[in-house]
């Protein structure tokens, strides 16, 4: 059987190629669920799927069988003509209605189990979706934040789901799935996450220029992490750190400039402090850390300085739109009370760092398609733009907001 040594060497790398693309890493997948919720999923789809196979077989193999055995013979008599057998017909509209059922009774008990309410101990959670970003609330612990939400390992949580313009959808590939977000109605959907892990989240709804840019984060931590990150969310931002302070210092007295005032001493660093309850981020797994290029040329050159930042951000356009504890009330924009400890900036689109908060603040819509946040640069903006230092201060500011 060496007829076609070629083609079964294609056969055979086709093969390998298709079976290779099972092993490729695909974080936001739904399936291999990090929650009851998509465990029950998991579950039914796969009942359904290998139903599905079997009836396949079973009819192929009939079909087949019947092509070959009853086709036309030279010389064979004609076909035995029918009309109606009442038999036939109650067989095969009884396997339907048996197939049915058997899609049905699973279907419905895990619809019932996925929509019942949630347990009363579960984790609140408010989020409301806006063009193009994600506020979430904690109404148990009273606090709010933005574009990066943190759950419990094993307790479970329950959204109430809610938009402020345009519908959106709440997806989180591997926990759950999605739910929408419609105008004048709060929608529910609660899970419980069963593994610690961080998770990517999407808007699954078109909502406009920047849909795909409004992403989040997911950290399902331990109860022990998660209560110290209630706690610390409890508090004003953890200010100042002296995180840029040094690099400041050092750059601006090289450019001759005054130097920049002392930032207040910082308070001895409690546990609460130095262990914010947040996800470390030298261990963030890879499939969280957004790859989003910057915009050409957005390159930061000013090394920023966090005290000088504080007394400038009180003054400048920031405070109308966002919220900074005890600092500044404004509610258009994101909660900014703990952005020096988020992982991302942008709604999940640019990784937290000096650069891209740089870029972001001179020109925001460069960055993110129909972004609300203006182009505050000197480049950019029309009138009353920032200059690099007062911008680069600003960004010291906001990382040193732990
Ligand atoms: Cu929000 Cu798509």
């Amino acid at each position: 059987m060496n007829r076609h040594p070629r083609a079964r060497w294609a056969l055979a790398a086709a093969l390998a190629i298709v079976l290779s693309a099972c092993n490729q890493y695909a974080p936001d997948t739904i399936f291999g669920a990090h929650s009851q919720f998509g465990h029950d999923v998991d579950q039914l789809t796969r009942r359904l799927l290998y139903m599905g196979i079997a009836v396949f077989v079973l009819v192929e193999t009939a079909l087949i069988f019947a092509v070959f055995k009853f086709r036309a013979r030279p010389g064979a008599p004609p076909a035995v003509q029918t009309h109606g057998n009442a038999t036939l017909e109650i067989t095969w509209t009884i396997i339907p209605a048996v197939i049915l059922a058997f899609i049905a009774v699973p279907s419905i008990q895990t619809i019932f189990r996925t929509q019942s309410e949630p347990p009363a101990d579960a984790l609140q959670i408010e989020v409301i979706g806006h063009q193009w970003w994600w506020e979430f609330k904690y109404p148990q612990y009273n606090f709010t934040t933005a574009n990066e939400l943190y759950v419990e390992s094993g307790r479970p949580v329950a959204f109430a789901l809610k938009t402020q313009d345009v519908l959106h959808s709440f997806w989180i590939p591997q926990l759950s799935g999605k739910r929408d977000l419609i105008s004048n109605r709060t929608n529910h959907l609660w899970f419980t996450p069963d593994s610690i892990g961080a998770y990517n989240g999407f808007c699954a709804e078109f909502c406009g220029a920047s849909h795909a840019n409004m992403r989040f984060k997911v950290f399902a931590v331990s109860a022990a992490q998660f209560a110290e990150y209630v706690a610390h969310q409890q508090t004003g931002p953890v200010y100042p750190v002296p995180v840029d302070s040094a690099t400041a210092v050092k750059t601006t007295a090289a450019k001759g400039a005054k130097p920049a005032p002392a930032p207040a001493p910082a308070p001895a660093l409690t546990a609460a402090m130095t262990n914010t309850g947040t996800w470390p981020l030298d261990q963030l797994p890879k499939h969280v850390i957004p790859a989003t290029p910057l915009p050409p040329g957005s390159v930061d050159t000013v090394a920023g300085d966090a005290a000088r930042g504080a007394a400038f951000f009180k003054t400048a356009a920031c405070i109308g739109c966002h919220t900074v504890k005890g600092v500044s009330f404004g509610v258009i924009g994101p909660n900014l009370t703990h952005i020096g400890s988020r992982t991302t900036i942008a709604s999940g689109l640019y990784p937290n760092d000096h650069a891209h908060l740089v870029a972001w603040i001179k020109n925001a819509p460069a960055m993110k398609p129909g972004s609300q946040m203006m182009a505050l640069g000197m480049g950019a903006a029309a009138a009353g733009g920032y200059t690099d230092q007062q911008i680069a201060d600003i960004a010291a500011y906001l990382s040193a907001l732990k």
